[in-house]
């Protein structure tokens, strides 16, 4: 019999596609040194006797309580580590406002790594919290808080993919915050790619660096084609944002006479390792560029709702084939829970669907066929984002690295309402998904290691 690290056992849920969840009920889920699974064994496996007999009682041997249920760590894609220190502030004003008056020069006190320790430590910590797993950082100019804030996801266990941002337009960003000039920007992120390169080195979960040209209002052209050649030459992550808000739409409308995907893809920046947030006014065209290239759209729901003041057409681009995960979108987004984005993706659907144009009757109002289920949200936070990443995690499967949070059904002070002992689990799951909250989540593994607990 193969010598496991460790056994956990109880019952999972995780993605089977992209509309399915699959349940595995009492299972043993069998944890090599490297944390990843090597098998999954079901109660009526001859294994699992042999397995129970061997490891039950043992320091290995990891039992679920009554009441407590298995789900994959979720995958953020989009998340603004600095603006976690303004998060809830100032969102009822437009978002070009807001990023001039309030987030520009919040973004600017990271130069203070002292002031970066503090809410890097923190947003790290709370996103852990919340049963995030992975997730792909923003961070701000600056080359040394930057590396600071890979160090810890490194230290605190959490897959962290982390981008230096690059703004170098004078035109288009504020005096007292851009990078010093566009060969600077371009020398600091490749010192920045290396190092972080070097950092992943001595972590099991694995850390990232990701070019990231904040947007391309933001960036010079010379910039722009740098930073993909240097994605190119590093083989690394790419990130922006694409095509958020009738304001940036127009503005590169206007500089190329093209969307953002087309123009993002002349300077080699959508590639297979690409995520682009929001793609709200994506047209059909430019979803079948990033279908081509491998692009994925990180859909960020809440803030959509009032600095895009709109509804990616998501069911319309899954169906084209685009990889799509979910993103924070910290601060633009206020929560840090990635099942407070869930929700909102389902409910945000079916206001496309069934649209608020009251001068239209009740048949012609919305998109048809815009509906997300509850299932397909959760794949978005989970399977979907590991998908877009091109990494094996966000589904409890063979092969797949054991990332996982442990929901707490039971907790005296926080008790969900399941009254019946044989509760179809079907229904818990949607419990789970729409009442959880972070007490409820007692424990997060990421990479076969506990990160977190409560
Ligand atoms: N566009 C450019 N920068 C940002 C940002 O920080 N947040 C959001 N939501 N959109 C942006
Ligand atoms: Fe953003």
């Amino acid at each position: 019999m193969t010598n496991y690290k460790q056994i956990f056992q109880g019952t999972a849920f995780t993605s089977k596609s992209h509309t399915e969840i699959q349940i595995l009920k009492d299972y043993l889920f069998c944890i090599n040194e490297d944390g990843m699974i090597e098998q999954i064994v079901s109660p009526e496996d001859s294994n699992y006797q042999p397995l129970m007999d061997t490891y039950q009682g043992t320091h290995r041997f990891h039992p679920l309580a009554e009441g407590q249920y298995f789900l994959p760590g979720f995958v953020d894609l989009h998340v603004h580590a600095p603006q976690w220190a303004q998060s809830g502030t100032a969102l009822d004003i437009p978002l070009y406002d807001w990023l001039n008056t309030y987030t520009f020069p919040l973004e600017s006190k990271f130069s203070d790594l002292d002031f970066a320790q503090k809410v890097y430590d923190d947003v790290v910590s709370t996103l852990l919290a919340n049963g995030t797993t992975t997730a792909l950082y923003f961070a701000t100019v600056h080359k040394e808080a930057s590396i600071l804030l890979a160090e810890i996801c490194a230290a605190k266990g959490q897959r962290g993919l982390v981008g230096k941002v690059v703004m170098d337009d004078p035109e288009q960003t504020p005096d007292n915050y851009r990078d010093a000039d566009t060969h600077t920007a371009l020398v600091e992120t490749e010192e920045f790619i290396i190092a972080v390169k070097d950092l992943a080195k001595s972590t099991k979960q694995g850390v990232y660096p990701v070019v990231t040209p904040r947007f391309i209002p933001s960036c010079t052209d010379q910039a722009l084609e740098g930073l993909g050649q240097l994605a190119e030459k590093y083989d690394t992550y790419v990130q922006s944002h694409c095509s958020e808000s009738d304001w940036a739409h127009s503005y590169v409308q206007d500089r190329y006479q093209k969307n953002d995907a087309f123009a993002l893809h002349d300077f080699g920046l959508l590639r297979d390792k690409s995520v682009m947030a929001h793609c709200n006014f994506l047209s059909d065209e430019d979803a079948d560029l990033f279908v081509e290239t491998g692009t994925a759209i990180a859909h960020c729901p809440i803030s959509n709702a009032y600095f895009a003041n709109s509804v990616l057409p998501l069911a319309h681009f899954h169906a084209k084939g685009v990889e799509i995960g979910l993103g924070s979108d910290i601060s633009g987004g206020f929560s840090p829970s990635l099942f407070d984005n869930i929700r909102q993706t389902v409910m945000s659907s079916r206001m496309l669907e069934d649209g608020v144009d009251t001068s239209l009757s009740a048949e012609d109002r919305g998109v048809p066929k815009s509906r997300v289920t509850l299932h397909e949200a959760f794949y978005l936070a989970t399977a979907g984002g590991g998908e877009s990443l091109s990494l094996f995690i966000g589904r409890i499967q063979e092969n797949y690295a054991w990332d996982v949070q442990v929901i707490d059904t039971r907790l005296p002070s926080a008790k969900m309402p399941i009254f019946h002992g044989d509760e179809d689990l079907h229904d818990i799951f949607q419990k789970i998904i729409y009442l959880a909250r972070p007490e409820h989540i007692r424990e997060v593994w990421v990479q076969g290691e506990k990160v977190h607990s409560r």
